[in-house]
């Protein structure tokens, strides 16, 4: 969502902010805006209303020297998209910009009689409230921004400077994250980390509750109670490369090839082969520990939910007497649910920042529960605010549908059940076989995209004139085939949902006709048999279909057959998944839309 950048130094303010601004970008926006200051603290104030080009345009007939300034992108909350409403606001000398939500805006708005409110925003307030303590520069900034913070309820990440003293940025956080990026004679900061990769490897995490003051050369930290904070400096281990396209048209694209690499970088150091043993550092847990876990809580959102639930089939094929229970964080955050002492859970995000994964994981940890975090950015909150943590190690994800992540999230997730299984004594033979597909798991992958790449590409041409999909799967198929509905109602906007074959009967059955089209999983194994006799009966009501298989038997007369690679048969569900995302790519292309940015989406969904 809204992305934060600023800077303090001997460089043009107004470059730094744009160019960070594009690197957030994928986070989602509608409106942009930068303020930079003069020497003298004589202010430039630009704002426009949808892409950043918008407001490279004014840019452009606006360029300063300025050495100080603070960006923003805006996703909308309070108040609709328009320039009015952009980020920086200001009251009187201050400049702000703010990430989250002010819970109490209107009551504090109404103590604020003074300003004159020009946007509808819940930001503006912030910035008056500011202002009301600064009294024209009587006070220091931050003790002003630390006043103003102390009344208000909500989520923020915020930055601000002053006309007054245009040699110091202040900034803030609770709930919502901001880094700094330490330089030689220049301070930076960001919302996010990457904004800053290329100009430092030195960062500071700011924690909640932690304001600092910013000067190109200082950095001084304290908590809202003013006790100094002894900043730890880390390194930002992501490169120019892994945010940029490398050659291909789109971040999408990109992250679903580069799934053979990633998913390598979640394994790597972790299995062991020849004893079929997996080992995970990270979740800091006993053989005693591990051995006394009866259940499983998974919690996370979008397609961090559907890698809970697949990996939940699997927890539960190799692990005995223990439940899997996994659940979407904005309605588990909400239940009166009893979680018994004998859990852990598995709290998965990519970001590591969704607000409603962040609120179940806070809720867990009150009642006593051990949490673990699945996650791939590193020092994001979730990361820190687990108890222990596998980091999945993909590298930056750009592109608002997550592709790369899904992969390593649910291979993440199997592996942690897998450790649980081996501390339970579980027969080697049993484990053996998952943590030898796990091994072969990245290779597969390549083979697969390889081959189905160009074969996705014009069958996805072909069904590009359809609006309306059913996704259908069983067993570990199904929540396979709900994040394959998922990525193609998100990028393509076509009205796709997911059944479970067994369901058809109950429902489903009645959407057959020409406006739909079928995309079907029916992986060999077990159950193979139920759900090729669940495809005759859609074909028997004229359906549309699409079966992707990983066996030469499947012989129906459907409309297209996909086989995929036959070598991961207990993973094969990820490598059909493959399918369902090249399939979501071009069928997007074909329809013209954004690829990487959908419309109305963010990357990150930092509120509720
Ligand atoms: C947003 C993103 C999705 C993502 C979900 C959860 O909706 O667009 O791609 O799956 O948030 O994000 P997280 O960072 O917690 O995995």
């Amino acid at each position: 969502m809204c992305g934060i950048v600023g800077y303090v130094g001997e460089k043009q303010a107004q470059d730094f902010c744009i160019s960070g601004l594009k690197r957030l970008e994928y986070r989602g926006y509608d409106s942009a805006g930068v303020v930079t200051l003069d020497e003298k603290g004589k202010a430039t104030l630009l704002r426009a209303k949808g892409k950043i080009a918008n407001l490279e345009e004014k840019l452009a007939a606006n360029k300063r020297e300025d050495k100080i300034g603070i960006g923003h992108t805006r996703w909308a909350t309070h108040g609709e998209p328009s320039e009015a409403n952009a980020h920086p606001h200001q009251a009187g000398p201050i400049y702000l910009v703010h990430n989250g939500i002010i819970e109490n805006y209107k009551e504090l708005k109404e103590h604020l009689k003074e300003h004159k409110f020009k946007s509808e925003t819940d930001t503006e307030v912030l910035a008056a409230l500011v202002n009301s303590f600064y009294k024209d520069g009587k006070y220091p900034l931050m003790n002003a921004v630390v006043q103003a913070l102390k009344l208000v309820k909500g989520t923020y990440g915020i930055a601000a400077v002053s006309t007054k003293s245009p040699d110091e940025i202040v900034v803030a956080r609770s709930g919502s994250p901001l880094v700094i990026g330490v330089g030689h004679d220049e301070t930076m900061l960001a919302s996010d980390a990457s904004a800053l990769v290329g100009h430092t490897k030195r960062a500071i995490y700011l924690n909640d509750g932690e304001v600092a003051r910013l000067t190109k050369n200082s950095i001084e930290i304290k908590t809202l109670n003013a006790e100094p904070v002894s900043a730890k400096v880390e390194e930002i281990e992501t490169n120019l490369a892994a945010i940029q396209k490398g050659g291909y048209d789109h971040f999408l694209l990109k992250e679903i090839m580069e799934q053979p690499e990633s998913l390598k970088e979640t394994l790597r150091g972790r299995v062991n082969v020849k004893e079929g043993i997996v080992h995970l550092g990270g979740p800091g847990l006993s053989e005693t520990e591990l051995r006394k876990i009866k259940h499983l809580v998974i919690v996370g959102c979008g397609t961090a939910y559907h890698a809970g639930l697949l990996a939940g089939y699997y927890i539960e094929q190799f692990t005995p007497e223990i439940t899997v229970e996994t659940v979407i964080a904005s309605e588990y955050r909400y239940r009166n649910a009893y979680i018994p002492k004998d859990s852990v859970a598995l709290i998965v995000s990519q970001s590591g920042e969704t607000a409603d994964t962040l609120a179940c994981l806070r809720e867990i940890k009150k009642q006593g529960v051990k949490t673990i975090g699945i996650v791939n950015a590193i020092g994001s909150t979730i990361a820190r605010e687990v108890d222990g943590g596998t980091y999945v190690h993909v590298g930056p994800e750009i592109s608002v549908a997550s592709t790369k992540a899904f992969t390593s999230q649910v291979i993440a997730m199997v592996m942690f059940g897998l450790t649980i299984a081996q501390a339970k004594g579980v027969r080697p033979g049993t484990l053996k076989p998952y943590v030898e597909e796990i091994d072969k798991l990245p290779e597969a992958i390549r083979t697969t995209l390889e081959s189905v790449r160009k074969e996705v590409e014009s069958v996805a041409k072909k069904y590009a004139k359809y609006e309306h999909a059913v996704y259908l799967g069983r067993d570990t198929a199904y929540p396979t085939a709900m994040e394959g509905a998922l990525k193609l109602k998100e990028i393509s906007y076509v009205d796709a949902n997911a059944y479970a074959f067994g369901e058809l009967k109950h429902g489903p059955l009645a959407l057959i006709d020409d406006r739909f089209f079928e995309f079907a999983l029916v992986p060999e194994g077990e159950l193979y048999d139920k759900a090729v006799s669940n495809v005759q009966e859609v074909l028997a009501r004229g359906g549309h279909m699409i079966v992707i298989t990983n066996t030469s038997k499947f012989d129906l007369p459907v409309e297209k057959v996909i086989k995929i690679s036959s070598d991961c048969k207990l993973f094969a569900p990820i490598l059909m998944n493959l399918v369902a995302q090249l399939f979501a790519y071009y069928m997007t292309l074909a329809k013209g839309n954004n690829v990487d940015q959908p419309r109305n989406l963010a990357k990150s969904v930092t509120v509720e």
